[in-house]
């Protein structure tokens, strides 16, 4: 069920122990012990996650959990004590923490000693995502500064009772001895309820303001060195020197501030990314929304989930029927959160059934959806076909033309193979770099995803997608086929939980085809995931995919699993059927990495690996259709053009 928790911790993002296959060279299995803690980090390095250049503070909700009265950011570099309590609330589409204008504020640094290390010298940025309940005079975002009558030092990003503002004093502008601060005030009115972007730049030269990724403010009264106080305190969600205290009445996404001045470009990149987010007016009085639309999950030849998202708790009813009017009804009450689900049981096979969402908030507010329709998986003499994509991140241009692209080919279902967002507990993330690219698609077609890295095992993961227990692992039968849904990213050595729900599953399974999915992949000619292929690095091992998988490899030869599917990788790999480290056409196991839904593309490793039959960087989507013992499986670019496709059919032994 869905659920809503307020913080969760990340796990680290392998945790289990390391165990040695016994498939990989003898050589490698002596060596690995003690690289593999490095090869780990190298793993997570060279993937293209981007580490930003002179980050000094970040805060984001949900990210690190406020334990007791501290909150370590981003960087690790900043531990703030949390005074007061504020709160981490759903704000529309996203989740952010709360302030209630009279304690709750952030002290990032006690003192001038503690600060220093992450007080910018010269060239600064700092920015925050925000949202006002009410404005005040002299409020302030993030700032170390001391404005006691002549006596100004330091700086402030802040903003007033309608503007954003940015204070800064220098050495170059110290014409009176005890420091002059100037300050910028944005042009535009600002206003409590919507969220807004604000970013102040200083390049050693010039002070710069932005509002929503627009310039609205500059002067070149400032020169030289930040002028700072010999005493004070690093500040988050208030205005705080030694005799004033203002405190935000509002909520803070996030905070950040850099060594460098950041390039309008940069900035305007920022907002374009979250453009959604700067859309949204909404006010908890609104109307109610959808803030995600219907979409189906938990298909089976009996039954169908329906779940959508709404700006506050609501009922939900479907209406639905195999033709209109749509006469049957099913309902929930309002939950504590604002997702909800309805379970629709006892409906007929392969079967296309009309259906329509409705939420209702009980003060008359009412978010009707349109009338879409689903259908219920086929049985075993069907023939049938599902759509496969991975790695969707945070790209949703990229995410909505693979969506559509998979749609267009109307397959029963959908697997996604992870990292379906960016970052896990970044709710925003999940609202409009995942499900509104993908809204068509997943009203009409049920998606059945594995967690990735990049979920950080956030709770909106389990509270978006609905699962069979126990989520992390599960399996699910499709015509003649049952699939085998794997978390990767936890133990699947031999003793695990995991693996051994997976051995039995497996086992006891008698349908045709078996196929299996998780996000890291057992086999990749990646250049720089497993092993530097491109300079080499003293000492690390070359292992062509993850080492940990290797018990699943295993596995899936015991047991005959026909296709693993896997993400992780931003390219496309398929590779020859694999038995015992060799391919073997008859009885190997075959590979495919499909991680091109929109992250950043990696590229294949300048030699050809043994076992790959096809390598290709691009951002891609495949389709794979089913009809008894025969697989048609093809994979297309953006543009809809077939780059690879095979075509198998089962021999009677297997
Ligand atoms: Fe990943």
């Amino acid at each position: 069920m869905a659920r809503n928790v307020p913080i969760h911790t990340s796990p680290p993002l392998f945790s289990f122990p390391i165990r040695m296959s016994p498939f990989l060279p003898k050589s490698l299995r002596l060596f690995l012990p003690a690289v593999l803690p490095l090869l780990l980090q190298l793993n997570a390095g060279a993937h293209p996650d981007k580490v930003e250049d002179r980050l000094l503070i970040h805060f984001a909700t949900g990210s690190t959990p406020i334990q007791g009265d501290t909150w370590e950011d981003l960087t690790h570099g900043v531990k703030a004590r949390v005074m007061g309590q504020p709160k981490l609330m759903n704000i529309g589409p996203a989740q952010a923490l709360v302030f209630n204008g009279l304690s709750d504020w952030l002290l990032a640094a006690p003192d001038a000693a503690t600060a220093k290390p992450v007080l910018p010298v010269r060239e600064m940025t700092a920015s925050a995502w925000v949202r006002f309940n009410d404005m005040q005079p002299e409020g302030g975002l993030c700032g170390f500064i001391q404005d006691n009558g002549s006596f100004e030092k330091g700086w402030l990003l802040g903003y007033d009772q309608a503007h954003f503002t940015f204070r800064l004093a220098s050495s170059g502008g110290n014409k009176d001895g005890d420091g002059v601060l100037t300050n910028l005030i944005s042009k535009s009115t600002v206003k409590p309820g919507p969220w807004y972007h604000v970013t102040a730049t200083y390049d050693g030269a010039a002070m710069r303001l932005y509002v929503n990724g627009r310039l609205e403010g500059e002067s070149r009264d400032q020169s030289g060195d930040i002028l700072y106080p010999e005493a004070g305190k690093l500040t988050i969600a208030a205005f705080a020197d030694s005799n004033e205290l203002e405190i935000l009445d509002g909520a803070l996404l996030e905070v950040k501030t850099y060594g460098r001045a950041m390039p309008e470009t940069e900035i305007a990149a920022v907002v374009e990314r979250n453009a959604g987010l700067l859309a949204w007016q909404g006010s908890i009085n609104d109307d109610l929304q959808f803030l995600v639309r219907p979409y189906l999950q938990a298909a089976s030849a009996t039954g169908m989930s329906i779940m959508a998202e709404t700006n506050r708790p609501a009922a939900m009813t479907v209406e639905y029927a195999e033709i209109a009017p749509l006469t049957l009804t099913a309902s929930v009450p309002a939950g504590t959160t604002s997702i909800s689900t309805i379970s629709l049981t006892g409906l007929k096979p392969h079967t296309r059934y009309f259906y329509r969402v409705t939420s209702d908030d009980g003060n008359g507010n009412i978010a009707r959806g349109e009338v879409k329709s689903f259908q219920t998986l086929p049985g075993p003499a069907d023939a049938w076909a599902f759509g496969l994509l991975g790695d969707t991140q945070r790209n949703p241009d990229v995410t909505r033309r693979c969506a559509d692209g998979i749609f267009a080919l109307r397959p029963n279902f959908m697997l996604h193979v992870g990292d379906v967002v960016d970052d896990g507990f970044a709710k925003q993330q999940w609202v409009f770099d995942l499900f509104a690219p993908c809204s068509d698609l997943f009203s009409y077609v049920p998606v059945f995803p594995v967690i990735g890295n990049h979920e950080k095992n956030s709770h909106w993961y389990y509270d978006y997608f609905h699962l069979p227990d126990p989520e992390y692992f599960y399996t699910f039968k499709c015509g003649n086929a049952e699939f085998f849904m794997v978390d990767s990213n936890k133990d699947v050595s031999p003793e695990s939980e995991q693996y051994q729900r997976l051995e039995k599953a497996l086992a006891a399974s008698t349908a045709t085809w078996k196929f299996t999915a998780h996000h890291h992949p057992c086999w990749s000619s990646d250049n720089d995931d497993y092993g530097d292929t491109l300079k080499g690095k003293p000492g690390e091992p070359f292992t062509l995919g993850e080492p940990q998988l290797q018990p699943l490899v295993a596995l899936y030869e015991k047991y005959g699993v026909d296709i693993a599917f896997a993400g992780h990788i931003h390219s496309y790999e398929r590779t020859w059927p694999i038995l015992n480290m060799a391919i073997n056409q008859k009885k190997g196991v075959r590979y495919i990495v499909s991680g091109g839904g929109g992250g950043n593309l990696e590229k294949a490793s300048p030699q050809r690996a043994w076992f790959s039959i096809h390598v290709q960087s691009g951002h891609h989507f495949c389709f794979a259709t089913v009809q008894d013992r025969t697989i048609q499986f093809k994979a297309y670019d953006l543009e809809g053009r077939l780059f690879d496709t095979f075509e198998l059919t089962k021999a009677a032994d297997r």
